[in-house]
C-alpha cells in the first residue's frame, strides 16, 4: 500500500515509543527525549513503561510489541546522539526535517531558539501529530509544517508555500525515511533538497544498508499481520530502499552534496557504551553528513 493510501505512519509512532523507552534510561547525559512520552496515547505507552521496568509480558503478541519496542530503543538512543551532536557541529538558520514523524526536536533543543524550523511530512501522519501535540509551544523560532506526500507531491512547491528560503543555508534532517520510499524518490527528493540548499548547506541523511537477515526478519513481521497472528508497526510500512555507503555517496553527490562523514549506528553505539540487544539493526542503520557544495 502507498502511503498516500494509508493512515498516519505507525512505524512514527513505534519510535517515538523507542524514544520515550529510551529516555534517560540509556546513554544517560548524551541521549534524553522527555517530550516522546507526551506524544503517545495511553494504550502506546503501557509498552514503553514495561520495557522502562524490564518486566515483559506474557503473552506472544505482547511480548513481540515489548522486544521492538526496546529493540528500537536501543536504535533510536545511537541515532538521536549522532544526529543531535551533526545538528549541534553544524548550525544554520533554517532546519527542514523530512518526514518528521513525531520528532521532538523542534520543542526539544535550547540552540534552535534562532532556527526556522519546517517539518515535512505524510498528510495522514502531520495531521495526527499536530492533533497529539495540541498547542503546546515549540522552543524554535519559528515552526511551520508542509503536508507532503512525497510519492507525489512536489517538495520545491510545498516548500515555497511554506516560507522556506532557498537563498538561505539550511540544514536537511532526514532521519528514518528513506527506506519507506521507492528509489526514484529518494533520488527525486535529494535534487529538490539540492536544488534548494544554499551553499555550505548540510544535509543529515540516516538510512539502512542491505542486510538478507534484516529484510528476512521484516518479512516474517509481514507475514504474521497477513495471516492476523501479529498487528505490528512495520507490517504496513515495507522497506523499498536499502542503500550501501556507496550508493548513498553517489546519490548525495548527484545533488551536489559532498560527503563529510558517514557512520553506522553500532559505532556510535559503542560510543555512548551501550550494551545493544538490537545489533543486526544498529550495524545496518547509517547517519551520513552531507554538505552544500
Ligand atoms: C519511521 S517514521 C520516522 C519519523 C521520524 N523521522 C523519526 O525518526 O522519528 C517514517 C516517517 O516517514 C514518513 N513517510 C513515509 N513515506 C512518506 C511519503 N511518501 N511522504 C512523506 N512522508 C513519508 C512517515 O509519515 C513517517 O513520519
Amino acid at each position: 500500500m502507498r502511503p498516500s493510501e494509508r493512515a498516519a505512519s505507525r512505524t512514527a509512532v513505534l519510535v517515538c515509543q523507542g524514544r520515550a523507552a529510551a529516555d534517560r534510561r540509556l546513554a544517560p547525559g548524551r541521549f534524553s527525549d522527555p517530550i516522546a512520552v507526551d506524544l503517545l496515547r495511553a494504550d502506546e505507552r503501557t509498552v514503553v513503561e514495561q520495557v522502562r521496568a524490564a518486566t515483559p509480558p506474557a503473552g506472544w503478541s505482547e511480548r513481540a510489541a515489548y522486544e521492538a519496542v526496546r529493540a528500537c530503543a536501543d536504535v533510536v538512543a545511537a541515532r538521536t546522539v549522532a544526529i543531535d551532536d551533526a545538528l549541534h557541529d553544524r548550525p544554520h538558520p533554517q532546519l527542514v526535517i523530512l518526514g518528521a514523524g513525531l520528532d521532538t526536536r523542534a520543542w526539544r533543543l535550547p540552540q534552535l531558539a534562532d532556527v526556522d524550523v519546517t517539518e515535512v511530512d505524510h498528510p495522514a501522519s502531520q495531521g495526527d501529530k499536530r492533533v497529539r501535540l495540541g498547542d503546546r509551544p515549540p522552543i524554535a523560532r519559528t515552526l511551520r509544517f508542509a503536508a507532503v506526500d512525497l510519492a507525489v507531491d512536489e517538495l520545491d512547491e510545498a516548500l515555497d508555500a511554506s516560507g522556506h528560503d532557498a537563498e538561505v543555508s539550511t540544514t536537511w534532517l532526514w532521519e528514518g525515511v528513506v527506506p519507506y520510499l521507492t528509489r526514484e524518490e529518494v533520488v527525486r527528493t535529494l535534487r529538490a533538497v539540492g536544488r534548494r540548499s544554499a551553499r555550505g548547506s548540510s544535509l543529515i541523511v540516516n538510512y539502512q544498508t542491505p542486510s538478507l537477515r534484516a529484510r528476512f526478519g521484516r518479512r516474517l513481521t509481514e507475514i504474521a499481520a497477513v495471516l492476523g497472528l501479529q498487528e505490528t508497526a512495520t507490517a504496513n510500512e515495507p522497506w523499498r530502499t536499502l542503500l550501501t555507503p556507496a550508493q548513498m555517496a553517489s546519490l548525495l553527490v548527484d545533488a551536489g552534496f559532498g560527503i563529510h562523514a558517514d557512520e553506522d549506528l553500532l559505532a556510535v553505539s559503542r560510543r555512548l557504551g551501550l550494551d545493544s540487544t538490537a545489533r543486526i539493526s544498529l550495524q545496518n542503520g547509517r547517519v551520513a553528513v552531507a554538505l552544500r557544495h
